[in-house]
């Protein structure tokens, strides 16, 4: 339910939006909010009302900019598009929120829970260019990174060749409709520094961990960023591989695309489950 009401949400975020979008993914997200119900899973759960927020999002900003509501959300959804005013417009735990250049000028001077509460996914920039010193000063932020007997097998490649971001992102995949960013990042994990075979998923973990400093030292340098995934099949690796001239013997971690943050933009919710779902205890 999660991946379709994100879906839905990137596709509410777009500066350049196309109304009427998303008709599978609302199909898909249709038959999952079924399968809930049917399930005799509760409908107060957050994640069930994320769905039905992301629904009246949809609705909200149709009728904020003056566009009809397609057909299928009206037949499919006919509650949540009669609530989708009163009950949250666009204040609900799923749609789209507001990010600005002016809210990100001292973040140097917050701390590490503020800003990591406020990072978020920015994958549209302003059209000035990037700072490079921040972004230099980012990776030296990020070295503290712990890894695995301290092997700090973590690389990270900044590309700025508008031609290469373009390539690579279509490579990719999974950064459609959005322009280039002016920087992109691919962090990656030299697997030489690796023994043997009870190893073979360290690189991940270390690459990963790297990744998600790197993520909030830019925040702190007041950077917009979106990590991208490298799930890919061999073929698109191999592509990827040739034109960023990445060896075989490191593993690809992730794409962090990286700009200046405009000064208003519309980015997803995408809403947190609550501690208590994830943790476990045993005393
Ligand atoms: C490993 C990883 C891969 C991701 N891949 C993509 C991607 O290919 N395209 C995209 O638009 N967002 C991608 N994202 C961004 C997620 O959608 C985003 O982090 C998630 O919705 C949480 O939102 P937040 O980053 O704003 O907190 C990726 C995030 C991670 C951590």
């Amino acid at each position: 339910m999660v991946y379709y009401i994100h879906r839905i949400e990137k596709g509410l975020s777009h500066k350049h939006f196309r109304s009427g979008f998303g008709k599978s993914a609302f199909a898909e997200l249709k038959a999952v909010m079924e399968r809930w119900r049917e399930s005799g899973y509760s409908t107060d759960d957050g994640t069930y009302q994320a769905a039905q927020n992301v629904i009246r999002a949809y609705v909200y900003k149709h009728r904020a900019i003056g566009k009809p509501i397609p057909q299928f959300v009206g037949e499919w959804f006919a509650d949540e598009v009669a609530s989708a005013d009163k009950a949250c417009g666009n204040e609900g735990n799923a749609g789209v929120k507001i990010v600005r250049a002016s809210d990100k000028l001292d973040n140097k001077t917050k701390n590490y829970a503020t800003l990591f509460a406020q990072r978020t996914s920015v994958r549209e920039y302003a059209g000035t260019s990037v700072d490079m010193q921040a972004v230099h000063e980012a990776i030296a932020i990020s070295m503290k990174t712990p890894s695995v007997c301290n092997r700090q097998a973590y690389r990270i490649l900044l590309v700025q060749n508008q031609e290469l971001v373009k390539r690579a992102l279509e490579l990719q995949g999974g950064w459609r409709g959005y322009d280039a960013p002016p920087v992109l990042a691919l962090i990656s994990v030299d697997v030489r520094s690796f023994v043997s075979v009870e190893e073979r998923n360290e690189p991940y973990i270390d690459g990963g961990l790297f990744t998600m400093a790197f993520l909030t030292a830019l925040e702190y340098e007041s950077l917009a960023s979106c990590p991208l995934n490298t799930m890919m099949r061999k073929q698109q690796e191999r592509d990827i591989r040739e034109l960023l001239d990445i060896p075989d013997y490191e593993v690809l971690i992730a794409f962090i695309a990286i700009g200046n943050v405009p000064e208003s933009i519309e980015s997803p919710i995408s809403f947190r489950y609550k501690p208590e779902t994830i943790t476990r205890e045993l005393r």
